[in-house]
C-alpha cells in the first residue's frame, strides 16, 4: 500500500497533486470565477455578522492555521486570531455569538482541538471544522465542515494533510471575500486559476528531488540549523522546522528573519546551516537584509525563491527554486522541499521515517 515508495511519507508527499486536485476540484466554478462551498450552511447574513475569527489546532494543523489567519484577514478584511488548541481555553479567550471558530485536524479526534471546539460552542460561537476524516468526533460536532480530500495519511509526520488544510483556507479566504465582496472579481478569477496551477507545480518540484536529497546528506551530521522568513514564509519555516526536528531529531528553530538580531544571531557562527524562505516580494529586500547578518557571521545559507529571482539567489550560498505563483499561495509549494528536506535528513541519519521515536498519529490525550 506504499504504492512502490519505501516509506508512506514518501508516497504521502507524492499524493499531494492530487490532493491538491480532490480538494480544490469541484469547489471551483465552471466558469473559473467563484468558489462553491455547499457544505457550508452560513448564510450571507450570518457571514456580514461574523466580528472576529479564531483558528484553533494542534502541531502541523496549527502551521496552517497560521497561514489562514493570513489568508482570510487579506482576503475577507476580518480580524483572525490562530491559537494553539492546548493553550486556546485556558486563556480566556473572548468568544461571542459573532465569533467564527475554526478547528483543523487531520485526524479530527485531538484531544485538545476537540476540547477546544467544545469550549466555543459553550461560549456560543459557530464552528467550522476542517478535517480529513468524515465522520471524525470534529466533523461530527462542528456547526460546519470542510473536509481536506487528501486521502488516508498514515506517516506520522504531516505532509499532505498540511497542504490540503492550506488549499481548504484558501477556498474559505475566497469564499468569505466573495460574500463580503472584499476582492474584486478579476482578482478572485486571477487566484483560482492560479491555485489550478499548483498541482503541476508541486509535480514540477518533485521532479527535482535528488536537489534536495544531495542538501540534506550535507546537512544531516549537524546538530543545529535555522529557518528564517517573512510574512507567511514565517508560518512556513515554522512547519519545515517541525517537520526536521520530528523525523531527522536535528535541532531547529524558525525565526522570523527580522527577530534574530535580537537574541538569536548569538548562536551563528561558521558553517551553521540556515535556510532562509525569500518568497514575499513586498519583504524580500529585508530579508536580504537578514540573510546577509548571517552569511557575515560565516552562517551558510540555502534561499528558497522564486525561479528567476538573481537579486535573492546572489544573497545565498545555494537555492532551491520554485515555480512563480501568487504570493500568498507559495506556502502550498515551499513547504514541498522542506518536507524532502526532512525525509531525507532522517534517512541519512537511519531513522524510522514513519514512526519517529517518542510520537503518535492521532494525540487524544490532553
Ligand atoms: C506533525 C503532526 C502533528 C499533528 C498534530 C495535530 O507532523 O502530524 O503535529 O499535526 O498532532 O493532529 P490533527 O491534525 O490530527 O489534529
Amino acid at each position: 500500500e506504499k504504492a512502490g515508495f519505501d516509506h508512506f511519507m514518501m508516497k504521502e508527499i507524492y499524493d499531494q497533486p492530487k490532493a491538491y486536485r480532490d480538494t480544490i476540484g469541484s469547489r471551483i466554478s465552471e466558469a473559473g470565477d467563484s468558489v462553491i462551498l455547499d457544505e457550508i450552511s452560513m448564510t450571507a447574513d450570518q457571514i456580514r455578522n461574523i466580528r472576529n475569527i479564531q483558528i484553533v489546532a494542534c502541531g502541523t494543523a496549527y502551521h496552517a492555521g497560521l497561514v489562514g489567519k493570513s489568508v482570510i484577514e487579506k482576503l475577507a478584511r476580518i480580524p483572525v486570531e490562530t491559537d494553539v488548541a492546548s493553550e486556546y481555553r485556558y486563556r480566556s479567550p473572548i468568544i461571542t455569538p459573532e465569533t467564527l471558530v475554526i478547528v483543523v485536524s487531520q485526524s479530527g479526534e485531538t484531544a485538545d482541538t476537540l476540547a477546544a471546539l467544545r469550549e466555543a460552542k459553550r461560549n456560543g460561537a459557530r464552528v467550522l471544522a476542517i478535517t480529513n476524516v468524515v465522520g471524525s468526533s470534529v466533523s461530527r460536532e462542528a456547526d460546519d465542515v470542510i473536509v481536506t480530500w487528501a486521502g488516508p495519511e498514515i506517516a506520522v509526520a504531516s505532509t499532505k494533510a498540511y497542504t490540503t488544510q492550506l488549499m481548504a483556507f484558501y477556498l474559505l479566504g475566497l469564499f468569505l471575500a466573495q460574500t463580503l465582496e472584499t476582492v474584486e472579481p478579476a482578482e478572485i478569477r486571477h487566484t483560482l486559476a492560479a491555485m489550478q496551477s499548483l498541482p503541476e507545480q508541486v509535480e514540477s518540484i518533485l521532479a527535482r528531488g535528488e536537489e534536495i536529497q544531495a542538501y540534506a546528506e550535507q546537512i544531516a551530521p549537524k546538530e543545529h540549523l535555522f529557518f528564517i522568513g517573512r510574512g507567511i514564509d514565517y508560518a512556513v519555516a515554522l512547519e519545515g522546522s517541525l517537520k526536521l526536528k520530528e523525523i531527522s531529531y536535528i535541532h531547529s528553530e524558525a525565526y522570523p528573519a527580522g527577530e534574530l538580531k535580537h537574541g538569536t544571531l548569538a548562536l551563528i557562527e561558521d558553517d551553521v546551516p540556515v535556510i532562509a524562505l525569500g518568497l514575499q516580494s513586498d519583504l524580500q529586500e529585508k530579508t536580504v537584509s537578514n540573510v546577509k547578518e548571517v552569511t557575515a557571521r560565516g552562517g551558510k545559507v540555502l534561499g528558497i525563491a522564486y525561479e528567476g529571482d538573481a537579486e535573492f539567489a546572489k544573497s545565498v550560498d545555494q537555492t532551491f527554486s520554485i515555480p512563480r505563483t501568487l504570493d500568498v499561495l507559495s506556502p502550498a509549494l515551499t513547504v514541498i522541499p522542506l518536507q524532502l528536506l526532512s525525509y531525507y535528513a532522517s534517512l541519512a541519519r537511519g531513522n524510522d521515517v514513519d514512526k519517529p521515536r517518542n510520537l503518535a498519529k492521532s494525540v487524544t490525550v490532553e
